[in-house]
């Protein structure tokens, strides 16, 4: 007897490749809601409303190959459209997202199922913002989530999610503090703001042990460990690629060209190290005129998602200037904010 199951229905459909971003279509994310009653198999085809015109084929091609399946009766594929830029195009050349992740011989952090890094090549575009609101976000959504502060030269998490105080130490582990559902990790709780002087092998060290020495998941396995890396493309990022098998990067940038440019290059280095980029998200965005609710692009337009499409990764979403965003995160009103919503949809894009 055939067994047709939601797999191996899925299985069939991972044949079939999107021309748009060169990637079969369950990788690319375009299928979900797959169901198999009594032969009938019926699932959701997202297509990106800029490549309607070439979709009708790409369903043809999806009912095709389940129909070969063994057992089939019946096929449906339902046709969405989405908002153009969600569904990633072909990457330009210069853009490879590694296909063979030689990360079997790195030791998974105990306790936690995805490690993630926040990362943006230029230093002060929104690195810790955007991972303590996508943590903040993540677990209002209902994932377990930690926080990692990789930047051991100049900390910022615990202060911005209003912690402080050396973490207790329980069966030689220590117990990372958290706040508002999310578990965090910072040189910070242990030297303070000040930065830490380190060289070399000591920041591997270093990293190595807030990695290791701390009992993430108190309330159950982690689903996700956000790691707000510091600027740069430096000696940090490599340790800890050398030290963690990284489930993928996402990539922060401000629309300035300058920005975009560091943003690249870091991209580019995560990709080459075998670091699959989940997606770009762009910080400060524009401005909402209080008097009239007009956005203002005040540092130009559309820089983040430009280079998401050259890439050809996912564009997350982007977050708008919010005068009180530090203010209100050290103050811990972080749902409070205008911005709140961007991160929810950013959350939901990463998920
Ligand atoms: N959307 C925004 N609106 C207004 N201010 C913002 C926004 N995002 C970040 N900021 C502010 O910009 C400053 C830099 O942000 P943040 O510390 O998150 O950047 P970073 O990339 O982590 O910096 P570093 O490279 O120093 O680690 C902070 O004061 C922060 O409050
Ligand atoms: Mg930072």
């Amino acid at each position: 007897m055939s067994s047709l199951t939601a797999d191996s229905v899925k299985l069939a459909l991972s044949t079939v490749s999107d021309p748009q971003s060169g990637r079969d279509v369950m990788s690319a994310g375009m299928i979900s809601g797959v169901v198999v009653r009594e032969g009938k198999v019926g699932f959701v085809l997202t297509i990106d409303t800029a490549f309607k015109d070439d979709m009708a084929r790409l369903r043809e091609q999806c009912e095709a190959a389940v129909t070969k399946l063994p057992g089939v009766v019946s096929v449906t594929a339902v046709m969405t459209a989405q908002a153009s830029g969600k569904i990633p195009p072909k990457p330009e050349a210069g853009y490879s997202q590694p296909r063979d992740r030689a990360v079997w011989n790195l030791t998974p952090v105990e306790n936690v199922f995805k490690v993630i890094a926040v990362a943006s090549g230029k230093g002060g575009v929104g690195k810790s913002t955007t991972a303590l609101n996508l943590a903040l976000a993540l677990a209002k959504a209902g994932k377990r989530v930690g926080l990692l502060d990789a930047d051991i030269y100049g900390p910022s998490l615990p202060r911005m999610l209003g912690l402080s105080g050396q973490p207790p130490i329980v069966e030689g582990k220590m117990v990372p503090p958290a706040a508002h559902g999310v578990e965090c990790m910072s040189m910070g709780f242990i030297t303070g703001e000040e930065a830490a002087m380190l060289r070399g092998p000591m920041i591997s060290k270093t990293l190595h042990q807030l990695l290791r020495f701390t009992r993430w998941g108190q309330h159950g396995k982690l689903d996700l460990l956000l790691v707000d890396m510091p600027p740069g493309t430096g000696d940090i990022h490599l340790s800890m690629m050398q030290q963690v098998p990284m489930a993928g990067a996402v990539i922060v940038t401000t629309p300035q060209e300058v920005a975009v440019m560091d943003a690249r290059k870091c991209m580019k280095m995560f990709m080459k190290l075998n670091v699959p980029v989940l997606g770009v998200v762009e910080n400060m965005s524009y401005f909402v005129e209080p008097a009239t609710g007009k956005q203002i692009a005040l540092f130009g337009e559309g820089g983040g998602r430009k280079l998401a499409q050259e890439a050809g990764v996912a564009f997350l979403g982007e977050v708008p200037i919010d005068p009180f965003i530090g203010q209100s995160a050290e103050e811990a009103h972080v749902y409070d904010g205008a911005y709140a919503s961007a991160y929810a949809t950013i959350a939901e894009a990463l998920l």
